[in-house]
């Protein structure tokens, strides 16, 4: 077998993985501050910082200076590239340094590192906290996850709307709520822009991501810059002997409240979501070439807790900077004392993400790119290729990584169908 189960994490011993906690859900998210920066140190004094970072929670102080407008944006209340990078939010806690040199926050060091251009294969990880902004719910959030609101669809327990077997019995709770999951109801926001700018920069090594809204396609992150790892809507099969079955057709049926049938055996066709109990893509084992070749890992807007996913993060070399932006401390994160090169930025996503661009110089690009794209006079496909004009910094050119990363990519994908690691399900 090729490709692996997806499954809840349930702490069983899966070999091919290091396993990861699982997060214990809490529902508050305290309020802590971010040491402002003051000057700029040098690279050895940056350095020798990293190795003192460690979680600090306290007070926020000072006033959050950003707000999310009603598209999904992120609205800076001082001028766009000129967020000020020390001040508190109400609702974020950071990595800070300690010891002799200026404390700063996770987002501070991170951003630094990036200019000078020492982090330039960046792997995005990424969940459903990624396009709340969008309106779409996440999974898991007390109150207002998905999981939470499953009433009318009379399930059993909440996943069994993405169970396989559930749905070979029953495929109307997921069909109907299907209806309100298909793409095109909702708009990509400044999180994916600011992702898709990691690739225009030349920075984007790959992004894993684990939802099923089509929102990272619809802003432009090419194809061979994007795992869905959860499959997504773009395709539909057969559920028992996976004969493809036209996407839209399937589309129209499900809309309709009928059930889509397979032409081969007459089993009930789906869109190609992974359900648990259902093999990952072939794309998805891409990750075996490309968690080792990463200088960054993102973590973005997710609760760890699906395997094989989750222990994804813990597959990028030790001595490699890992970037948790979400609202609670998840997986490997709520461990304290931090793995050293590990950066927490807790808080709303649109916030940290707006404060990163900040501190990279990036918020007016992203801005332009975001409003020319909604506005149709950006094409919607891009090309794969990173323009090297947007360079952050002449030691991180684009151009240069751009070649390389896309020559990896192409050897990547080449070898990838002969490099399958056997993931077996729990
Ligand atoms: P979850 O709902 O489990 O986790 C989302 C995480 O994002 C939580 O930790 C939230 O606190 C955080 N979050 C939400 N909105 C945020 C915001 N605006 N700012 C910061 N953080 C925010 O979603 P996933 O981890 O993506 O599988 O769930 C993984 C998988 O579980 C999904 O792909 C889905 C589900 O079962 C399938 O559909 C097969």
């Amino acid at each position: 077998m090729s490709k692996a189960r997806l499954t809840r994490d349930r702490r069983s011993a899966q070999p091919s993985f290091t396993r990861v906690t699982r997060s214990s859900i809490s529902s508050q998210d305290s309020a802590h501050s971010i040491i402002p920066q003051q000057g700029r140190p040098s690279d050895s004094v940056l350095l020798s910082d990293l190795s003192l970072m460690r979680v600090s929670e306290q007070q926020a102080s000072l006033a959050r200076k950003g707000k999310l407008s009603k598209n999904g944006s992120y609205i800076s209340e001082s001028s766009s590239d000129n967020i000020k990078h020390g001040l508190s939010t109400s609702s974020g806690s950071s990595v800070r340094a300690s010891g002799r040199s200026a404390p700063r926050g996770a987002l501070e060091t991170v951003g630094r590192l990036m200019k000078l251009g020492r982090l330039r294969n960046v792997v995005v990880v990424a969940g459903a906290g990624i396009s709340t902004a969008s309106g779409i719910p996440d999974f898991r959030s007390p109150g207002t996850g998905l999981y939470a609101n499953l009433e009318k669809y009379n399930v059993p327990y909440p996943e069994a709307v993405f169970n396989i077997d559930y749905f070979s019995d029953d495929p109307r709770p997921f069909f109907s709520l299907a209806k309100e999951l298909y793409p095109g109801q909702h708009r990509p926001n400044y999180i994916h822009y600011f992702i898709r700018m990691l690739h225009q920069k030349g920075l984007l090594l790959r992004m894993y991501t684990q939802n099923i809204d089509g929102l990272e396609k619809m802003c432009g992150i090419p194809d061979e810059k994007l795992v869905e790892a959860h499959g997504s809507f773009a395709t539909a099969s057969c559920h028992l002997c996976y004969t493809p079955f036209p996407a839209e057709e399937a589309k129209e049926a499900i809309m309709s409240d009928d059930v889509p049938k397979c032409s081969f055996c007459s089993a009930t066709v789906k869109p190609n979501v992974v359900f648990f109990g259902e093999d990952l893509p072939e794309k998805y084992f891409q990750h075996t070439q490309d968690f080792p070749k990463a200088d960054l890992l993102m973590i973005m807007g997710t609760s760890l807790q699906i395997e094989p996913f989750a222990s994804l993060v813990n597959t990028v070399k030790s001595t490699v900077p890992r970037l948790l932006l979400n609202r609670r401390a998840v997986g490997p994160f709520e461990r304290k004392p931090l793995r050293r090169r590990d950066y927490v930025e807790l808080g709303d996503l649109l916030h940290s993400v707006g404060k990163l661009a900040g501190i990279l110089g990036w918020h007016t690009e992203i801005e332009d790119l975001m409003n020319s794209h909604e506005n149709g006079t950006l094409p919607m496909l891009i090309s794969s290729s990173p323009s090297s004009s947007g360079a952050i910094d002449p030691s991180c050119s684009s151009g240069e990584d751009s070649d390389s990363s896309e020559a990896d990519s192409k050897s990547t994908e080449s070898s990838i169908l002969s490099n399958h690691r056997p993931l077996q399900s729990v």
